[in-house]
Protein backbone atom coordinates (compact mmCIF):
# COMPACT_ATOMS: atom_id res chain seq x y z
CA UNK A 1 0.00 0.00 0.00
CA UNK A 2 0.75 3.50 -0.86
CA UNK A 3 0.48 7.07 0.75
CA UNK A 4 0.67 9.81 -1.13
CA UNK A 5 0.07 13.42 0.34
CA UNK A 6 -1.14 15.93 -2.18
CA UNK A 7 -1.50 18.65 0.54
CA UNK A 8 -3.84 20.36 3.31
CA UNK A 9 -5.72 16.97 4.25
CA UNK A 10 -6.31 15.55 1.05
CA UNK A 11 -4.08 12.17 1.19
CA UNK A 12 -4.40 9.51 -1.75
CA UNK A 13 -3.79 6.27 -0.60
CA UNK A 14 -3.17 2.98 -3.43
CA UNK A 15 -3.61 -0.50 -2.86
CA UNK A 16 -3.11 -3.25 -5.46
CA UNK A 17 -6.79 -2.49 -6.77
CA UNK A 18 -7.80 0.22 -5.26
CA UNK A 19 -7.27 4.39 -5.88
CA UNK A 20 -8.83 6.53 -2.72
CA UNK A 21 -8.55 10.38 -2.62
CA UNK A 22 -9.45 11.63 1.49
CA UNK A 23 -11.12 14.86 1.75
CA UNK A 24 -10.10 15.97 -2.28
CA UNK A 25 -9.70 19.58 -2.05
CA UNK A 26 -7.87 20.41 -5.50
CA UNK A 27 -8.61 23.11 -7.67
CA UNK A 28 -9.55 25.28 -4.36
CA UNK A 29 -5.60 24.80 -3.25
CA UNK A 30 -2.90 26.63 -5.13
CA UNK A 31 0.05 24.12 -3.50
CA UNK A 32 -1.50 20.73 -4.61
CA UNK A 33 -0.31 18.83 -7.16
CA UNK A 34 -3.43 17.11 -8.41
CA UNK A 35 -5.63 18.11 -11.53
CA UNK A 36 -9.00 17.64 -10.66
CA UNK A 37 -10.19 16.60 -14.62
CA UNK A 38 -7.32 13.97 -14.33
CA UNK A 39 -7.32 12.06 -11.11
CA UNK A 40 -9.50 8.77 -11.72
CA UNK A 41 -10.04 7.60 -7.42
CA UNK A 42 -12.57 4.51 -7.29
CA UNK A 43 -13.30 5.74 -3.84
CA UNK A 44 -13.28 9.04 -1.83
CA UNK A 45 -13.39 9.20 2.09
CA UNK A 46 -14.46 12.45 3.67
CA UNK A 47 -14.10 13.73 7.22
CA UNK A 48 -16.10 16.38 7.33
CA UNK A 49 -18.20 19.15 5.58
CA UNK A 50 -16.04 21.68 4.95
CA UNK A 51 -15.17 23.13 2.12
CA UNK A 52 -11.75 22.50 2.26
CA UNK A 53 -11.98 19.05 2.51
CA UNK A 54 -14.89 18.37 0.27
CA UNK A 55 -13.31 20.16 -2.27
CA UNK A 56 -13.34 18.75 -6.33
CA UNK A 57 -15.69 15.47 -4.30
CA UNK A 58 -18.91 16.67 -6.73
CA UNK A 59 -17.15 16.79 -10.15
CA UNK A 60 -14.35 14.20 -9.38
CA UNK A 61 -17.35 11.46 -8.80
CA UNK A 62 -19.44 12.35 -11.20
CA UNK A 63 -17.19 11.80 -13.78
CA UNK A 64 -15.10 8.78 -12.44
CA UNK A 65 -18.21 7.16 -10.44
CA UNK A 66 -16.29 6.68 -7.34
CA UNK A 67 -17.92 6.12 -4.01
CA UNK A 68 -18.21 8.18 -1.13
CA UNK A 69 -18.17 7.38 2.12
CA UNK A 70 -18.95 10.36 4.05
CA UNK A 71 -20.00 11.18 7.35
CA UNK A 72 -24.26 10.55 7.49
CA UNK A 73 -25.38 14.23 6.49
CA UNK A 74 -22.83 14.86 4.01
CA UNK A 75 -23.28 11.22 2.32
CA UNK A 76 -26.80 12.31 2.41
CA UNK A 77 -26.64 15.73 0.90
CA UNK A 78 -23.82 14.30 -1.74
CA UNK A 79 -26.53 11.81 -2.79
CA UNK A 80 -29.14 14.33 -3.62
CA UNK A 81 -26.32 15.92 -6.51
CA UNK A 82 -26.26 12.54 -7.72
CA UNK A 83 -23.34 10.63 -6.30
CA UNK A 84 -23.01 6.89 -5.21
CA UNK A 85 -21.94 7.42 -1.38
CA UNK A 86 -22.30 5.32 1.40
CA UNK A 87 -23.16 6.92 4.79
CA UNK A 88 -21.52 6.18 8.38
CA UNK A 89 -20.69 7.89 11.49
CA UNK A 90 -18.48 8.07 14.80
CA UNK A 91 -17.79 4.27 15.99
CA UNK A 92 -18.70 2.80 12.71
CA UNK A 93 -17.37 0.78 10.44
CA UNK A 94 -17.52 -1.04 7.23
CA UNK A 95 -15.83 -3.45 5.32
CA UNK A 96 -15.78 -2.64 1.96
CA UNK A 97 -14.02 -4.23 -0.67
CA UNK A 98 -11.40 -1.95 -1.20
CA UNK A 99 -11.09 -2.03 2.87
CA UNK A 100 -12.53 -1.52 6.16
CA UNK A 101 -13.18 1.73 6.91
CA UNK A 102 -13.86 3.53 10.91
CA UNK A 103 -14.86 7.08 11.75
CA UNK A 104 -13.68 8.34 15.07
CA UNK A 105 -14.20 11.14 16.88
CA UNK A 106 -12.62 14.68 15.87
CA UNK A 107 -13.50 18.15 17.52
CA UNK A 108 -14.16 20.39 15.27
CA UNK A 109 -17.70 21.15 13.36
CA UNK A 110 -18.80 20.01 9.82
CA UNK A 111 -20.89 22.21 7.40
CA UNK A 112 -20.82 23.07 3.93
CA UNK A 113 -20.94 26.66 2.22
CA UNK A 114 -22.68 26.45 -0.69
CA UNK A 115 -22.25 29.07 -4.20
CA UNK A 116 -25.52 31.20 -2.66
CA UNK A 117 -23.49 31.17 1.06
CA UNK A 118 -25.86 28.86 2.87
CA UNK A 119 -24.04 27.74 5.56
CA UNK A 120 -25.66 23.78 5.29
CA UNK A 121 -25.11 21.64 8.74
CA UNK A 122 -23.37 18.56 8.26
CA UNK A 123 -23.43 16.47 11.23
CA UNK A 124 -20.14 15.51 13.40
CA UNK A 125 -16.66 15.77 11.99
CA UNK A 126 -14.59 12.66 11.90
CA UNK A 127 -11.37 10.97 11.75
CA UNK A 128 -10.82 8.27 9.37
CA UNK A 129 -9.35 4.75 10.44
CA UNK A 130 -8.11 2.89 7.19
CA UNK A 131 -7.01 -1.08 6.71
CA UNK A 132 -6.06 -2.34 3.74
CA UNK A 133 -3.41 -5.08 3.15
CA UNK A 134 -2.58 -5.80 6.74
CA UNK A 135 -1.81 -1.84 7.36
CA UNK A 136 -3.28 0.84 9.26
CA UNK A 137 -3.66 4.71 8.46
CA UNK A 138 -5.43 6.69 10.94
CA UNK A 139 -6.53 10.17 8.96
CA UNK A 140 -7.25 12.20 12.13
CA UNK A 141 -9.34 14.98 9.79
CA UNK A 142 -9.87 18.41 11.49
CA UNK A 143 -9.28 18.12 15.33
CA UNK A 144 -8.56 19.62 18.34
CA UNK A 145 -6.53 17.23 20.83
CA UNK A 146 -8.45 15.54 22.83
CA UNK A 147 -7.97 12.51 25.57
CA UNK A 148 -9.80 9.30 23.72
CA UNK A 149 -6.79 9.59 21.36
CA UNK A 150 -5.22 7.64 23.83
CA UNK A 151 -7.99 4.67 23.27
CA UNK A 152 -7.90 4.97 19.35
CA UNK A 153 -3.98 4.43 20.13
CA UNK A 154 -4.79 1.51 22.67
CA UNK A 155 -7.15 0.07 20.63
CA UNK A 156 -5.14 0.01 16.99
CA UNK A 157 -2.17 -0.59 15.94
CA UNK A 158 -1.52 2.33 13.49
CA UNK A 159 1.68 1.72 11.10
CA UNK A 160 0.47 5.48 9.91
CA UNK A 161 -0.99 8.71 11.17
CA UNK A 162 -1.50 11.86 9.32
CA UNK A 163 -2.23 14.67 12.15
CA UNK A 164 -2.86 18.61 11.39
CA UNK A 165 -0.61 20.80 13.10
CA UNK A 166 -1.87 23.91 12.03
CA UNK A 167 -3.02 25.30 14.98
CA UNK A 168 -5.81 28.38 14.50
CA UNK A 169 -8.17 25.88 12.95
CA UNK A 170 -7.17 22.37 14.32
CA UNK A 171 -4.51 20.93 16.78
CA UNK A 172 -1.50 23.15 16.53
CA UNK A 173 2.38 21.50 16.50
CA UNK A 174 2.65 21.33 20.41
CA UNK A 175 -0.67 19.63 20.70
CA UNK A 176 0.03 17.37 17.78
CA UNK A 177 3.00 15.85 19.87
CA UNK A 178 0.81 15.07 22.67
CA UNK A 179 -1.84 12.94 19.87
CA UNK A 180 1.40 11.57 18.45
CA UNK A 181 1.97 10.17 21.95
CA UNK A 182 -1.08 8.80 22.25
CA UNK A 183 -1.64 7.77 18.86
CA UNK A 184 1.36 5.83 18.85
CA UNK A 185 1.50 5.08 15.11
CA UNK A 186 4.78 4.02 13.58
CA UNK A 187 5.29 7.14 11.33
CA UNK A 188 3.35 10.53 11.85
CA UNK A 189 2.75 12.83 9.05
CA UNK A 190 1.99 16.09 9.55
CA UNK A 191 -0.85 17.47 7.35
CA UNK A 192 -3.12 20.97 7.64
CA UNK A 193 -0.72 23.64 7.32
CA UNK A 194 0.64 26.77 5.02
CA UNK A 195 -2.53 26.38 2.65
CA UNK A 196 -4.19 29.81 4.58
CA UNK A 197 -2.19 32.25 6.33
CA UNK A 198 -3.65 31.34 9.55
CA UNK A 199 -2.18 27.90 9.36
CA UNK A 200 1.32 28.88 8.90
CA UNK A 201 3.69 26.07 10.74
CA UNK A 202 7.72 24.73 10.13
CA UNK A 203 6.30 21.09 9.62
CA UNK A 204 9.96 19.89 10.02
CA UNK A 205 10.33 21.31 13.45
CA UNK A 206 7.06 18.97 14.46
CA UNK A 207 8.44 16.19 12.55
CA UNK A 208 12.14 16.38 14.58
CA UNK A 209 10.09 16.71 17.55
CA UNK A 210 7.65 13.69 17.56
CA UNK A 211 8.55 11.36 20.12
CA UNK A 212 6.60 8.56 20.03
CA UNK A 213 7.31 6.98 16.41
CA UNK A 214 8.71 8.87 13.49
CA UNK A 215 7.78 12.06 12.45
CA UNK A 216 8.44 12.34 8.66
CA UNK A 217 7.12 15.03 6.78
CA UNK A 218 6.18 14.39 3.17
CA UNK A 219 6.58 17.05 0.63
CA UNK A 220 3.50 17.64 -1.95
CA UNK A 221 3.42 14.73 -4.09
CA UNK A 222 5.45 12.79 -2.13
CA UNK A 223 4.91 8.97 -0.82
CA UNK A 224 5.19 6.50 1.51
CA UNK A 225 5.41 2.80 1.16
CA UNK A 226 3.59 0.46 3.89
NI1 LIG B 1 -12.59 21.73 8.85
MN1 LIG C 1 -9.87 22.07 7.23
Amino acid sequence: MKAIFHGHALVEIQTEHHNILIDPFISGNELCDLDANQVNPDVILLTHGHNDHVGDTVEIAKRTGALVVAPFELATYLSFQGLNTHAMNIGGSNEFDFGCVKYTKAFHGSSYIDENKNIIYMGMPGGILFSAEGKTIYHAGDTGLFGDMQWIGDLNEIDLAFLPIGDNLTMGPEDALLAADWIKADIVVPIHYDTFPTIKQDPYNFAKDVRTGTGKVLKIGESLEL
